[in-house]
């Protein structure tokens, strides 16, 4: 079983960050099964794909004037600091850490974080839009 069956109860229902969550999923999984060079390539790819990820979130959060978005972004810039460094160590071919942390404790912060912060945020957007649609009418 993968370590984040996809999609599981993971769809927020806005295609952007359903998108992105999918791919983010993805690398998990890879990485759960990958092992030295790979496992450190797959881990850069993670990392760039995380601050990309995290950056899509915040710009749309600024965007739509989210209430909640410095306790969310100070959360992003939590994790991806963690995921930093030990992608450092990772490419000086010190994985074992990064390893647990993706096992062990990525697939948990991801359920809890997709459920609470993100989903909020899925229904701001939700509601913004229709919002603007209405606006316009
Ligand atoms: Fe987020």
């Amino acid at each position: 079983m993968p370590l984040i069956p996809w999609p599981a109860n993971y769809l927020l229902g806005n295609p952007g960050m359903d998108n992105t969550h999918a791919e983010f999923a993805a690398l998990v999984n890879s990485l759960a099964v990958a092992e030295g060079r790979e496992f450190q390539a797959l881990f850069l790819a993670l990392l760039d794909h995380t601050g990309d990820h995290f950056g899509a979130e915040e710009a749309l959060m600024a965007d739509t004037a989210f209430p909640s978005l410095e306790e969310h972004r100070a959360e992003h810039r939590r994790m991806l600091g963690d995921l930093r460094a030990l992608g450092q160590r990772a490419v000086q071919g010190r994985i074992t850490l990064a390893h647990n942390y993706v096992t062990e404790h990525l697939p948990a912060w991801f359920a809890v974080h997709a459920a609470t912060m993100d989903s909020a945020l899925a229904a701001h957007l939700a509601l913004h839009e229709n919002q603007v649609v209405n606006a316009a009418r």
